[in-house]
């Protein structure tokens, strides 16, 4: 655990803005910054930063909170990793006390891990640098592929000597113990103990994060005999999570941002030969089915794949249905087909730098175009086939999520395929009905999908890429491709726009002192009491017995009232921190909409186009008002609709327009008397 004071010294000292900084261009904006999402691709700015309150929003994706959390939803980081995280930016030291066992053991187990896989992939470097037979076997291996040093370096490319225990007893010797050289994968044990080197007399490709760390290895075996197979891999551990892993993204980041594009290729050797051809934006999921987690690795930095396929036709057919999954996440992707046979490794050695970019960059086409070519092409003038394609296709469209992108796509594939738009058009529709539906029933359930399957085995013969027959689209299931864009929009009722309004007022103007008059007992003067705002807020809701209905609003003022059960006013920068995420959202949404936005929103609602200090009072009871209104509203509403359906027995019928009477009266009451405050 990270003591409090630690903590404290961590919030004081993170600048907000220069911590997004890092990550997303921010423009001044009057008190605001602001830029492009780092959570989306979008094209206009709707991501905000408010350095005064400590928080940021984003509207696309509806993020929001502080500067911690910002980080857990970019990095993907656990709160005190996030925390950690902004002490290294800060250089605060962090002194960990009173761990539970198991934190400390998690926290021991993936630094030691992290140690000894740096450790061996070092030693495996060596090997291939300094030994003869690491040079002899290892190296000119390499050298008769035709990779060059520099990029045997840039990758940090070694040797496992073929030995059963070299690594075994180097790595012993350096101090790491049995166990953990086991739980790298780097070793086997025997039934009596004794350690085998898994890797024996392969060559060594370090996998690394993002940030460059070894985090496994894949290993090549340098025989052709068919019965072995060509690489092992390490198993997933604490430090290495397969599924949210891409070969070389660590290298290609720059040059993604910079091109404003990613290739995605099949192999190991593939990604270093393009680095050696010098197209540097190129990234492998290393032989295994795409993932979601390494689709968002990608799109954070780009939006734009280019899947380079070798000549393969089954091979092709099988990733394509993998392919809808970047589809769905909203990447726009192109292909290249190399020709026969030739994988981007062999490609480039057999035609050069320059026609490998031209092939890469010239010729590559739209997914979905080339698509349709290909299933088109196949089917021939087969009905039956005909009818499989166009569905495939139709699958493929409907699994992109912008409603715009959709249709042009639409409208190119019914021109490609000689078809009505409107049949096209339907068919996807149905799918998309389909999916909404089966969204919703399997709204409970939690996905599968995204964990690979551990373990040191191979994938199985014919894995294809990105996603391997069968498994890859069978293993989407239909509830991680979003519903139709229309149902993204929620309604938003009249009393959710007070609400929130209200909400908004006591966020931004908790502490703002208030006063107000009671009226004194009978004969007795009236006071004036000066309260924070928040108090008033609290009480008057309270006093009025008005059920806060949207969930945020609601746990935004339990918040208030618990801390006012405590003599405590809450601000806002305290509740952008909250445990609670919809919380921290809900303050950021209201704050930035509040300075930000308001001049628009307040166009679109026409209330309360700016909150004056002065004004709090009549806001504050003119909402409490509006709020009775439209429950007695609802309420009166609610009672007709009884009356007019009819079919009552007579003491019914009589109850009811009771009811009504009472309702009407109450809400011309409220109507005509409202705002006189009285505190007890
Ligand atoms: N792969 C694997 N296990 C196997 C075969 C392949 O993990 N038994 C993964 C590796 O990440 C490999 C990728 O699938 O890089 C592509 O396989 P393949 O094309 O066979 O390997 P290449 O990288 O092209 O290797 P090479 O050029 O040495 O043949
Ligand atoms: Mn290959």
């Amino acid at each position: 655990m990270i003591p409090q004071e630690t903590v404290d010294q961590i919030m004081n000292a993170a600048v907000i803005e220069e911590v997004i900084g890092d990550y997303v261009e921010l423009k001044k904006s009057g008190s605001s910054m602001r830029g492009l999402s780092p959570f989306t691709n979008e094209k206009t700015p709707s991501f905000y930063v408010l350095p005064a309150k400590g928080i940021f929003k984003c509207f696309s994706s509806g993020k929001g909170g502080s500067v911690v959390t910002f980080l857990m939803e970019l990095e993907k980081a656990s709160y005190p990793e996030a925390l950690r995280m902004l002490a290294r930016r800060y250089n605060i030291e962090v002194q960990e006390k009173e761990r539970t066992p198991e934190e400390i053991a998690a926290a021991t187990a993936k630094e030691g891990l992290g140690n000894l896989v740096a450790w061996a992939s070092k030693w495996f470097m060596d090997q291939m640098r300094t030994t003869e037979a690491g040079k002899a076997i290892g190296r000119s291996y390499f050298v008769e592929r035709g990779f060059r040093d520099d990029v045997l370096d840039t990758f940090l490319i070694g040797y496992s000597p073929d030995s059963w225990d070299a690594m075994a007893t180097a790595a012993q010797e350096a101090g790491y113990t049995a166990e953990k050289l086991v739980e790298a994968g780097l070793c086997k044990q025997r039934d009596d103990g004794s350690l085998w080197d898994f890797f024996k007399g392969r060559v060594m490709f370090p996998i690394r994060d993002v940030t460059g760390r070894v985090i496994g290895f894949g290993g090549r075996t340098l025989t052709t005999d068919k019965k072995v197979a060509k690489y092992f891999n390490s198993p997933e551990s604490v430090l290495y999570n397969k599924s949210k892993v891409l070969y070389g993204m660590h290298l290609a980041k720059p040059d993604i941002v910079k091109e404003e594009r990613c290739f995605l290729v099949e192999g190991y050797t593939d990604v270093m030969a393009m680095h050696q051809a010098g197209v540097k934006n190129v990234v492998s999921s290393s032989g295994t089915a795409l993932t979601t987690g390494q689709i968002h690795l990608i799109r954070r930095y780009t939006k734009n794949v280019t899947v380079i396929f070798d000549g393969d036709a089954a091979g092709i057919r099988a990733s394509l249905r993998g392919i809808d999954m970047l589809l769905a996440e909203g990447m726009a992707v192109k292909v290249v087909l190399l020709p026969d046979g030739d994988d981007p490794d062999t490609y480039a050695k057999k035609v050069g730098s320059d026609a490998l970019h031209s092939a890469i960059h010239d010729d590559a086409q739209d997914f979905l175009q080339f698509k349709t070519k290909l299933l088109s092409d196949e089917a021939g003038n087969d009905p039956m086939k005909r009818a499989e394609m166009v569905r495939s296709v139709v699958t493929s469209i409907a699994a992109i999520p912008d409603a715009i992108q959709r249709s042009v796509y639409l409208q190119s594939s019914s021109t490609q395929l000689k078809m009505d738009e409107n049949v096209l058009g339907t068919e996807v529709a149905k799918v998309l009905h389909e999916q909404s539906k089966a969204a919703a029933k399997r709204a409970a359930k939690s996905s599968p999908y995204g964990s690979q399957p551990g373990g040191t085995m191979p994938p199985p013969q014919g894995s294809g890429f990105p996603g391997d027959p069968g498994a890859a689209y069978g293993n989407v299931p239909v509830d991680q491709l979003p519903p139709p864009q229309e149902d993204l929009t929620p309604r938003i009722s009249e009393r959710a726009v007070i609400e929130n309004d209200l909400v908004r007022a006591l966020l931004e103007y908790a502490t703002e002192v208030v006063s107000v008059t009671l009226e004194g007992e009978e004969g007795a003067e009236p006071t004036t009491l000066e309260v924070p705002f928040a108090e008033l807020v609290i009480h008057r809701i309270e006093e009025e017995g008005i059920d806060i209905q949207e969930p945020m609003n609601q746990a935004v003022v339990k918040r208030f009232s618990d801390e006012l059960d405590h003599e405590r006013i809450l601000t806002a920068d305290q509740l952008a921190n909250d445990q609670d995420m919809g919380v921290q959202q809900k303050v950021a949404g209201a704050l930035v909409q509040q300075h930000v936005l308001s001049p628009n929103w307040s166009q679109r609602h026409k209330i309360y186009p700016v909150v004056e200090r002065d004004q709090l009072l009549a806001l504050l009871e003119d909402s409490l008002r509006r709020m009775h209104l439209t429950d007695l509203r609802e309420a009166s509403r609610e009672v007709s609709a009884k009356l007019e359906a009819g079919e009552l027995a007579l003491e019914d019928e009589r109850d009811l327009l009771a009811q009504k009477v009472d309702l009407d009266r109450q809400i011309q009451a409220t109507l005509a008397h409202f705002g006189t405050v009285i505190l007890p």
